[in-house]
């Protein structure tokens, strides 16, 4: 069953406060990002450009910093100053084989940072960690995505290759923060295609499929099982378990085009008797060249390669054939497959086990990737119907709107898997003082561990001591194996304070976590020991079943999983009274005789003790060095922004001193700006013009943001008057219009309304005005009649270049104040009754029951306050010929 409108799949919870949630697939070539925010439609999110994806890119041109296609596409004119596809060596330490790969691709200048990872150096000397060039695409991204969200973006989910390691997925996270967003999780990339995969399908029985991703630095096959969850699982829904994953840290299509440069450059090299490698400049055009190669070939057996000027001035021209590329990669067909194997072998799985394999990731494009995939699983099995490029980062989106918990989303379970060993050690305590220390280890983790799973280790010690936490397998060449190492501080006074307390021997409990995200730690360590209580109340608690267990030691039953409760006993001789016996503590309730017996004697006590992590090998940034890197970026970005404003402060000033010019030049022709100024107006402003425009010439590049603004302010306000006239000749028409409108209608008012009044009086019938109430208004319609005319007259012999005598906006206000005591009469409504009168006309009265009557009174009464009003204009009316005058 599919369901194509991706939006039937999200429903809102309404009352809860919403907050965007972004993804982001973080490649190393592209990134796409995808925005989840209520009332947004779920997409991939568009750059500036409105481009689908984001080329992996920082770049400095000129002091201008760039990203995306944008800074690639300076990379050959700069390729000192443009850095891409670092991700390469994210995480990585400086002294490994990766590092040193990276350097045959890029041209970038790398340095060891303090941490014994990658940075590069600018032309300029500046120095960037990796992890700051990543947080700058990740803010970057988060702007893009700000703006679309018109709100502030912080949770982030981000995709990762499932080989990732510690350090690589720590050296993401510190991107992350130092970016300012917040990590709401890391992401295998396989298990978020796996999940986008599941969001448009219903399972009806479990499926198997792989999903195959060839990218641009490495290759990835993960096989995941697709389970129904029914309703005794929590369903409907579907259950998405990775059970294996095989890869391969350094085959993907930037080997390709790798191999395809080191073809051009033989050509070049042989052709021309020459090193093209010394001209670094050459080796990025080269590059890109390579690239385009590769796609053509990808549908064509041929193709011609050219780059003008390549070096020492010669036009590089080469026929490439498909099948001279092939061969330089034959090597390449079997490590593109076999991550296939490796992952079926870690599921204990085989192809026939198997519904589908998933082609995602640009490299799979390739013949020559696609021919060995399918010849390696069958070309039956190979399913194109998921998008290729999209469905990592919309599944991570899924994945990351599930886990906000904001959003109801379609039922989807997700389990993912550690694929590395991870082993603990420490050194058992000393029988005998001078007995050299016996190391132990324990695979604690071993690769296919659940994330999220979580493991205590009991042990009997009396001192402080410390657990080494290692990759039991290198994890690539030059990467260390120590992962951190914990002590486990203040263990002698817990213990003695337990002992003294009659505790039996007392015992520290040390829990270690496999995040979801795939990250070991330490969680908590405590000194454990079961205190006898004789004192009466002890004994009293026991026999009422009162709680003796602490409430910590429930909370870390409750933390491990069912599935988990995996509690390993130290492997010494001497070990701790069995592990399982004490953490399975029963709950308070749990009435079993031989328990309560046992429990009304024994008190249990937990001593929480602290944890000092240290990393010998790579560690993570502190938090003084993110805050830092911080900084950095906020300085760049603060610098960036005021660099804009000044920018457009001077275009605007800039573009408005032409505009001047081209007013002041049109000497010819009678324009209104001409014909609305003086000679010695505009004779002021070209000299001012001429002079901003010299001081924008000399110094344009050297002022500062208000300089700009004050020259274009002077200006302006030497060009107001001459505006304002013009202004003023097109809407005095108008005007005059609005103010003889306003005299005719009152005029017409007038004479009418004084007949209906005389006619009403002859009649005896009530009226709704009084004849005082005319007069005023007439009185009121005659000054302004008189003030229009007498001022219109005047204004006639003002010259179109001189300012104004009356201002429209003046007989509009004065138009308006007729209007209003014009309508006001006008609205009024007959009073149905008149009040002096006792005896009315018969018609009236019988209609006007007495109720009425009384509300009848309402409108009179207003009226009777009118003529007051109307009357207050008399000494006002004195005043305006005075005002006028001035
Ligand atoms: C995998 O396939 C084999 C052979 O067809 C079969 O025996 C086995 O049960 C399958 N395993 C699973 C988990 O389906
Ligand atoms: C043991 O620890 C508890 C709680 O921290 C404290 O109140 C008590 O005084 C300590 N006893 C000894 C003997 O140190
Ligand atoms: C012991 O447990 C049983 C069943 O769980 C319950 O019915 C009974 O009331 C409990 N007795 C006491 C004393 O708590
Ligand atoms: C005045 O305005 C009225 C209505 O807008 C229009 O019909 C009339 O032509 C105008 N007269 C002048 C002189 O602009
Ligand atoms: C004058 O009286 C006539 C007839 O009753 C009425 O139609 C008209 O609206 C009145 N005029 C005014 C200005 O109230
Ligand atoms: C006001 O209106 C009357 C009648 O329409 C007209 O005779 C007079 O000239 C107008 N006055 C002015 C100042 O426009």
């Amino acid at each position: 069953m599919h369901c194509w409108n991706l939006l039937c799949l999200l429903a809102l919870v309404p009352q809860t406060a919403l907050a965007s949630v972004l993804a982001i697939d973080y490649g190393t070539e592209w990134i796409k990002a995808s925005l989840m925010k209520p009332g947004v439609p779920f997409d991939v999110l568009l750059n500036k450009d409105s481009k689908r994806k984001i080329q992996s890119a920082v770049g400095w041109k000129r002091g201008d910093r760039l990203f995306g296609t944008d800074a690639a596409n300076m990379a050959s004119r700069f390729p000192d100053d443009v850095f891409t596809s670092f991700k390469y060596v994210l995480g990585a330490p400086y002294e490994s084989e990766i590092v040193s790969y990276y350097a045959k691709i890029s041209p970038a200048d790398l340095v060891e940072t303090s941490r014994k990872t990658v940075g590069v150096k600018q032309s300029d000397g500046t120095e960037w960690s990796v992890e700051e060039l990543t947080a700058m695409q990740f803010a970057y991204i988060r702007q893009l995505a700000e703006s679309v969200a018109e709100e502030k973006v912080r949770d982030v989910v981000i995709t990762v290759p499932p080989y990732y390691s510690q350090f690589e997925r720590d050296a993401i996270v510190d991107a992350i923060e130092i970016s300012g967003l917040r990590t709401l999780a890391l992401v295998n990339d396989g298990t978020s295609v796996a999940v986008n995969f599941a969001m448009t399908r219903t399972f009806t029985t479990p499926e198997y499929h792989i999903i195959y991703d060839a990218g641009a630095s490495s290759t990835r096959a993960t096989v995941v099982a697709f389970t129904p969850l029914d309703a005794k699982t929590g369903g409907p829904g579907t259950h998405v378990a990775v059970n294996g994953v095989g890869y391969d840290r350094q085959t993907g299509g930037i080997e390709l085009d790798r191999r395809m440069r080191q073809i051009l450059v033989d050509t070049f090299n042989a052709k021309y008797n020459k090193d093209v490698r010394e001209d670094k400049k050459a080796m990025a055009k080269l590059w890109k060249e390579a690239g385009r190669v590769k796609a053509i070939l990808s549908a064509n057996s041929e193709a011609m390669s050219s780059v003008e000027s390549l070096a020492w001035d010669i036009d590089f021209r080469a026929k490439i054939t498909r099948a001279t590329f092939e061969a330089a990669c034959t090597d390449l067909k079997s490590r593109f497959v076999q991550p296939i194997y490796d992952a079926l072998n870690t599921a204990g799985l085989t192809l026939d086990n198997i519904t589908s394999v998933l082609l995602v990731g640009g490299t799979t494009r390739t013949p020559m990737v696609q021919d060995a995939v399918k010849s390696a699983v069958g070309a039956d099995k190979i399913a194109l119907n998921v998008n290729a490029d999209e469905s990592p980062v919309l599944g991570a989106a899924f994945h990351g709107a599930s886990l906000s918990r904001q959003f109801k989303t379609k039922n989807i379970k997700v389990s993912d898997i550690s694929i590395h060993d991870v082993e603990v050690s420490y050194f058992a305590a000393p029988t005998t003082p001078l007995s050299r220390p016996r190391s132990i280890t324990t695979l604690i983790f071993p690769a296919g561990s659940k994330g999220g799973t979580k493991k205590t280790l009991t042990f009997k010690r009396k001192e402080d001591f410390t657990l080494f936490f290692d990759y039991k397998h290198l994890i690539a060449p030059g990467y260390p194996q120590r992962i951190f190492e914990s002590e486990i501080t203040g263990v002698a006074e817990a213990i003695g304070n337990l002992t003294e307390r009659g505790a039996v021997d007392p015992v520290v409990k040390a829990t270690l976590l496999l995040s979801e995200s795939g990250f070991v730690s330490v969680t908590e360590a405590v000194a454990y020991g079961e205190i006898k209580d004789d004192s009466l109340t002890g004994k009293l608690k026991g026999l009422f079943g009162g709680g003796s267990s602490s409430s910590e030691e429930a909370t870390s039953t409750e933390n491990t999983p069912p599935r988990e409760t995996n509690t390993e006993s130290e492997a010494e001789p001497s070990s701790s009274p069995s592990s399982s016996s004490s953490s399975a503590t029963p709950s308070p309730s749990a009435n079993d005789t031989a328990t309560e017996k046992k429990k009304a004697l024994a008190k249990e006590d937990t001593i929480k003790l602290k944890v000092v992590t240290t990393f010998p090998t790579i560690p993570p940034m502190t938090v003084d060095e993110k805050k830092a890197a911080r900084g950095r970026l906020r300085a760049i970005d603060a610098e960036e922004a005021a660099k804009n404003r000044k920018e457009e402060a001077r275009n605007t000033l800039e573009s408005y001193l032409y505009r001047l010019r081209d007013l002041l030049d049109d000497e010819d022709r009678d324009t209104p700006f001409k014909k609305c100024s003086k000679e010695s107006e505009r004779q002021a402003i070209t000299e001012k013009l001429e002079e901003s425009f010299s001081w924008l010439h000399e110094r344009g590049d050297i002022a500062e943001t208000s300089q700009f603004l004050d020259k274009r302010i002077t200006l302006e306000a030497m060009e107001k008057p001459i505006i304002h006239r013009y202004q003023e000749i097109e809407a005095f028409p108008q005007a005059l219009n609005n103010s003889q409108m306003w005299n005719w209608s009152t005029r017409l008012f007038l004479q009418e309304a004084r007949q209906n009044l005389t006619a009403e009086m002859e009649a005896d019938l009530p009226s709704k005005w009084t004849k005082e109430e005319l007069d005023a208004l007439e009185k009121q319609l005659k000054e302004h009649e008189t003030w229009l005319h007498t001022w219109v007259e005047k204004q006639k012999t003002v010259k179109s270049n001189e300012n104004p005598v009356i201002e429209t906006a003046e007989m509009k206000a004065r138009a308006k104040v007729l209007e209003q005591n014009l309508m006001k009469l006008y609205r009024r409504k007959v009073p149905k009754v008149k009040k002096p009168k006792v005896t009315s006309t018969p018609e009236a009265e019988p209609t006007s029951p007495a109720g009425e009557e009384a509300k009848a009174e309402g409108p009179p009464a207003e009226e009777q306050a009118a003529p007051q009003t109307t009357e207050a204009p008399v000494p006002q009316d004195q005043q305006e010929p005075l005002r006028d005058e001035l």
